[in-house]
């Protein structure tokens, strides 16, 4: 049990009700609530695990969106925010410094690989791609290629939700109600290989990339983004040789390489940083989410030495800055954080187990809807499919009724959180806390598969 010393809800307050009339939840219908359906309001955390406000269990497969990596309700990180607090509450780095952003800026560069020495720390992962593209066109510029504007990203990724990166964003109906989103977006194919024709060319998809590359004219482009292992469309790895063959083509044409790990680094993958898996080297990281464990809000944008260096003389700035990115709170939260992951070798942790993990889930391709199970570490997505044998996905109704109609709210109810997703196939994903081990993979798997079977069932009864 934590010892919690928390505000205690206000006296007398309809936690349902009051959220119903006032609060605006993000992503969500909010005209879905009503009496017979309630939102799901999550009171406290511990560990793996989080309750809600009735006292029930659950186990947070999703770590609060890929966030809270090194579990829930470490005190310890609440003592450094404390203490953060008692000796310096806030200072910008608006034309300014403080002793915890130096030191965080320190460690994540050392963490980072290659020459990613120059930290630019923000407040969300949105904010941190949204850095990212304009220090690609001001880069550019700083070097006499000011046409250098347009960005290539892929299909069905999520990128976040700011102008910018909205426009990196490959989501359709995450776009369309914005329109226009910044000229120069372009999408390109992601990685996914369940649906591919056999005998397809493994390294297909880069092809696709350095096409359009060369049809839009590669010296229009200022830079590539992607993510190590994509979330959106479930979990999707790269092919062997991918990143290797996209890195030579940014180099062939002068375009930087953004490696998006607003989810994939800080243990995800089993490595600090996703693209150390896959063995390549960005020109530019961008992050957010785990880098606090989530315990407050904080991202950064990573840059090598070359990418820097137009910045670090004479009379030039990067235009570009925000009141509290590098807030000393988050700042020495982050640095308990990373002290935690060294301690107990999450990182570590996550290589050793995430076979057992996968193993679990592997386990579940007998049910008939599950289609493919994939991903690395400790995010895997199963993509769900109407017919296994031939692939054929489930129609736009029967994905609604089969996600939003039964799984979502049945796994919940049986004590999982998870995500249920169709920005792409129909896919539930898992992205447990790195603390996570046999017990509750035992967990994740036995709720999947009461679930799964059950909506297997129904499917099969309805033809
Ligand atoms: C890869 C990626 N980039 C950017 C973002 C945006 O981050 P945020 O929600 O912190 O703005 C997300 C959020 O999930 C993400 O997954």
């Amino acid at each position: 049990m934590a010892t919690t010393s928390a505000r205690p809800a206000a006296a007398g307050i309809d936690l349902q009700e009051t959220a119903r009339k006032h609060l605006w939840m993000h992503f969500s219908r909010m005209g879905g609530y009503d009496g017979d359906h309630e939102i799901p309001i999550i009171a406290r955390g511990e560990g793996a695990y989080v309750w809600d406000d009735h006292g029930n269990r659950y186990l947070d497969g999703l770590s609060a969106l890929f966030c809270c990596n090194a579990g829930h309700g470490r005190a310890d990180y609440g003592e450094a925010a404390a203490a953060q607090i008692r000796e310096l509450d806030f200072y910008t780095n608006w034309s300014y410094a403080h002793p915890r952003s130096i030191e965080l800026a320190q460690r994540v560069a050392e963490l980072a690989p290659g020459d990613l020495n120059r930290v630019f720390f923000t407040n969300s992962g949105s904010e941190a791609v949204e850095s990212a593209i304009k220090v690609a066109r001001n880069w550019h510029r700083a070097h006499g290629r000011g046409q250098r504007t347009k960005i290539i990203t892929r299909e069905v990724a999520y990128h976040g939700t700011t102008m910018g990166a909205l426009t990196a964003t490959g989501l359709t109906d995450l776009k369309v109600p914005f329109e226009p989103t910044m000229p120069g977006g372009n999408h390109v194919p992601n990685t996914n290989q369940y649906h591919w024709p056999e005998g397809r060319d493994p390294l297909w998809a880069a092809e696709r990339l350095r096409e359009r590359v060369e049809f839009e004219g590669p010296d229009t482009i200022a830079a590539v983004i992607l993510e190590p292992l994509q979330n959106a469309g479930g979990c999707i790895p790269p092919q062997e040789g991918y990143f290797q063959r996209v890195r030579e083509i940014c180099d062939e044409h002068g375009i930087l390489l953004v490696s998006d790990e607003v989810i994939c680094s800080w243990g995800r993958l089993g490595h600090y940083f996703g693209c150390e898996r896959y063995g390549y080297q960005p020109d530019i990281i961008t992050t957010a989410k785990a880098l606090t464990g989530a315990y407050i809000p904080m991202g950064a944008m990573i840059v090598s030495d070359e990418v820097f260096e137009p910045f670090s003389t004479g009379t030039a700035s990067f235009a570009h800055g925000s009141t509290f990115g590098g807030h000393p709170v988050a700042a020495a939260v982050a640095l308990r954080n990373l002290d935690v992951f060294a301690e107990e070798d999450l990182c570590g942790h996550v290589r050793k187990t995430e076979a057992e993990f996968r193993g679990k889930l592997e386990e579940l391709r007998d049910i008939p809807i599950v289609g493919d199970v994939r991903g690395a570490g400790f995010f895997h997505a199963l993509e769900l499919v109407k017919d296994r044998d031939t692939k054929a996905p489930f129609s736009d109704e029967e994905s609604e009724w089969l996600l939003r109609g039964f799984l979502s709210g049945e796994l919940y109810r049986r004590g999982l959180i998870c995500r249920a997703d169709d920005r792409g196939d129909p896919v539930i994903q898992l992205s447990p806390p790195l603390i996570c081990d046999t017990e509750q993979f035992d967990e994740i798997a036995s709720i999947l598969r009461s679930v799964l079977e059950e909506a297997a069932e129904k499917v099969a009864a309805t033809g």
